[in-house]
């Protein structure tokens, strides 16, 4: 008797409390979602960034970009498309009285008009990831409006991978610079600004090895995953039993169809949900392009040697304006990676989820993500010095060096040991296309 009483009283006082959470209305939703995080989300405004060192002025810039949001893959974008269905089992759910969700986030989701081109245009940069690049090119165009006009030719290098979604991101950011540029053809040959989709070893032993994934696979197991995914299903009340597949493939669509505006098919998710699904992301981006295997540290040290190379001759005076490159989040993480940057003391793993660590795709592999360096000459005549500051995502990078300005003794210092090496990769394999 006792115990029916106390059931009933749980019971109430549960479903008070999750009808309590509605989507739409959150203050601030949980836009952490990993690699498809918006940019955003995330980023800073380099026009209030500049660090406007006294007495210097900008001699070279250099930078390396991820494309902008694109279009899921073939095989994902299937999954997704299958999953659709799901919103009608949500909402027959609802009717009957057996779903938590809130009634605006069942309308908003009722209403819900999936954009086809999402799924027709497999893999293209989409709308949203162009005007993001051309913002960024035109920001940093704003911030550095003299040095950044009558760009002559041999002054820039602009190129981006091989892919049409990086080389219309490197499309879009030039044309927010407001000048007539010309940018270099990618290559499907070795490129210093994606190694790895030549790299043999790398290929073979780390992105196809499914060992590189073990510890998400581990992570899906865990009791933290499988309350997740409990409380999921329990929340949709939907007769239809959800495979690991069918939530990433809800979480892929709440993804995707987010931007600045919220998308009502986040609202499955709590942010507790949402914060487990994110982990999962962390962990593949932590094996396959950081910390995790120790090619990614060799791999990204390829583009580096290209910034240390192109700043040394900006100091002699033979340099370039602007170098800018355009690619993919792997080699942007190995990059991070090389620099030391975001690295826990304790190895990312299935076992523990650390709500403080420092390896957060949702805050550095974001969509349009970029590390900047501008190199500043600072002083007269002979008394004359070279300072490098480094941006991440239109923010001051801090860790590099103190207050986030390197002297150029500690730029040349972090830099010289970092080379071109290729041996690692024992052969060559065919880039995909
Ligand atoms: C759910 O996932 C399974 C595989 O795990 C798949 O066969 C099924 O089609 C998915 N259902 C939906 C509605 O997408
Ligand atoms: C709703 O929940 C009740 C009680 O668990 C169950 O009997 C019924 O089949 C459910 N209806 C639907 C549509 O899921």
């Amino acid at each position: 008797m006792k115990l029916t009483v106390l059931t009933v009283f749980i019971c109430i006082y549960l479903k008070s409390v999750s009808s309590l959470f509605c989507y739409w209305n959150t203050g601030c939703p949980y836009k952490y979602f990993s690699s498809k995080t918006p940019y955003n989300a995330v980023r800073g405004d380099i026009r209030d960034s500049v660090a406007k060192l006294k007495g210097c002025e900008p001699v070279s810039i250099w930078g390396l970009f991820r494309h902008g949001k694109r279009n899921p893959g073939i095989d994902f974008g299937k999954s997704m498309r299958d999953a659709l269905i799901i919103k009608d089992y949500v909402i027959a759910s609802y009717m009957n009285g057996n779903s938590s969700l809130c009634a605006q986030d069942i309308q908003n989701l009722r209403n819900y008009v999936i954009d086809d081109e999402m799924f027709n245009k497999v893999h293209q940069l989409s709308d949203e990831g162009y005007q993001d690049m051309v913002a960024i090119g035109s920001r940093l165009k704003e911030a550095y409006p003299k040095f950044l006009s009558n760009l002559e030719k041999g002054s820039y290098t602009f190129r981006s991978a091989f892919g049409n979604w990086m080389e219309k991101s490197c499309k879009g950011f030039v044309s927010g610079l407001q000048e007539i540029l010309d940018v270099e053809p990618a290559t499907t040959d070795f490129d210093i600004i994606a190694p790895y989709t030549t790299c043999g070893k790398y290929q073979r032993d780390i992105k196809k090895n499914l060992d590189t994934y073990a510890e998400t696979f581990k992570y899906q197991e865990t009791s933290e995953f499988l309350a997740a995914k409990d409380r999921i299903q329990r929340r949709l009340g939907i007769d239809y039993i959800l495979t690991n597949d069918n939530i990433t493939s809800l979480y892929d669509i709440c993804r995707y169809t987010s931007s600045d505006k919220m998308s009502p098919w986040c609202a499955m998710f709590t942010t507790e949900d949402l914060k487990v699904l994110e982990y999962i992301g962390d962990l593949r981006h932590y094996y396959r392009n950081g910390y995790g295997n120790s090619i990614n540290q060799v791999l990204g040290q390829i583009p580096l040697t290209d910034l240390l190379k192109s700043f040394q001759l900006a100091k002699a005076g033979n340099g370039k304006k602007i170098v800018s490159y355009f690619t993919h989040a792997t080699m942007i993480d190995m990059v991070y990676t090389s620099l030391n940057l975001f690295k826990d003391d304790i190895p990312l793993t299935a076992a523990h989820r650390s709500p403080e660590r420092k390896w957060r795709s949702s805050k550095f592999s974001v969509f349009s993500a970029n590390l900047m360096a501008v190199l500043n000459r600072c002083g007269h005549d002979d008394m004359t010095e070279y300072k490098v500051v480094f941006y991440l995502n239109e923010e001051p990078l801090i860790p590099l060096c103190k207050e986030g300005v390197c002297t150029w003794e500690e730029f040349e210092d972090m830099l010289k040991t970092m080379s071109v090496n290729t041996d690692i990769c024992e052969f060559k394999s065919v880039p995909y296309i």
